[in-house]
């Protein structure tokens, strides 16, 4: 059951399911980032079994010509016991991206790891210019000077509101500041993307209002719609994704998968057994 019911949210087991998943949506004229789970390895064999995959799905990208990317975790990679193993891993993979004209998102973890996330973006972009990215949090205050500090050096970024659990000496501990934060830094990414430099943006979120908040800034300020791309989660809000992409915007979905789906399914589960839906929240809160 447990199966079934995550198989809403979770693309399945295995990369092969992962990238069929992939193939539906791109039918439907949506990209995908795909995300091998798991995350926090503690052994180098464990930090390189997971950069296979994502070898194996970078050449599965090339090879059947998806619309994808890749979305990696630096707990993945080693991060918590050799930060230099990491960036390796994530060099090898952003190379890798390069070579067959993807790219690799840098998802971001805990507010512990912001500084070294982005410090490991901006190394790895000097080497592989728009082969990676990062993403930033409108719920911590340092990001609309992370925001300028990416967009300077041309690094794409994806925007959302932070799923994890920070003080307020480094987050908004409002929801109505987070969503004003998040419309503020959207449309600074948004009109600078448009003004001839060419970040692209990943403006990732299943917020009506704000999307509409955006298709009105974009439509009033004359903003191509393809100059950045609305992201939302496998599963979650598919009648907007469809929407929007059937209204002309650029929507690429956040496709998860992995043999750790289960207790990762059923953590979430018991905590909050009657919405099944919190889980889609709680994908990046391990
Ligand atoms: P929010 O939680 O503010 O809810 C606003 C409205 O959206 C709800 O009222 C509802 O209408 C709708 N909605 C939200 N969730 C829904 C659901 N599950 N089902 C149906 N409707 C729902 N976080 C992070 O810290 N690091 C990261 O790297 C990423 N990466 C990432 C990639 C992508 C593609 C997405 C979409 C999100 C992330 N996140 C993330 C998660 C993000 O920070 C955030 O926790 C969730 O997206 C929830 O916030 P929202 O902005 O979607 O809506």
């Amino acid at each position: 059951m447990g199966r079934k019911m995550s198989g809403r949210f979770v693309a399945g087991m295995s990369g092969e399911e992962a990238l069929a998943a992939c193939q539906r949506v791109n039918h439907e004229g949506i990209a995908v980032s795909l995300d091998s789970l798991g995350e926090s390895v503690t052994t180098e064999p464990e930090a390189q079994k997971s950069a296979d995959i994502y070898h194996q799905l970078l050449d599965a990208i090339e090879v059947r010509k998806l619309n994808a990317n890749v979305s990696v975790k630096l707990s993945q990679v080693g991060m918590d016991f050799d930060p230099a193993l990491a960036e390796r891993i994530v060099g090898e993979m952003v190379q890798h991206a390069a070579a067959v004209k993807s790219f690799v998102r840098i998802d971001m973890e805990g507010s512990p790891y912001t500084e070294a996330t982005i410090a490991m973006t901006e190394r790895l972009a000097a080497k592989f210019p728009g082969a990676v990215g990062t993403v930033l949090q409108a719920y911590l205050f340092r990001t609309e000077a992370d925001t300028e500090r990416l967009l300077g050096q041309g690094i794409r970024i994806r925007l959302c509101k932070g799923a994890y659990k920070e003080g307020p000496e480094v987050a908004f501990p409002a929801k109505a500041d987070v969503d004003a934060n998040y419309v503020k830094l959207m449309k600074r990414m948004v009109t600078f993307s448009n003004n001839g430099k060419g970040v692209f943006c990943g403006i990732a979120t299943h917020d009506e209002a704000i999307v509409d908040q955006m298709r009105s800034f974009v439509r009033e300020n004359n903003i191509e719609k393809h100059a950045f791309e609305f992201q939302m989660l496998y599963g979650v809000r598919r009648d907007l994704q469809r929407k929007l992409a059937a209204d002309g915007f650029g929507v690429r979905v956040y496709i998860p998968f992995g043999p750790e789906w289960y207790p990762y399914f059923m953590r979430r589960l018991a905590e909050r057994p009657a919405n099944v839906l919190f889980l889609a929240k709680n994908f990046f809160k391990n």
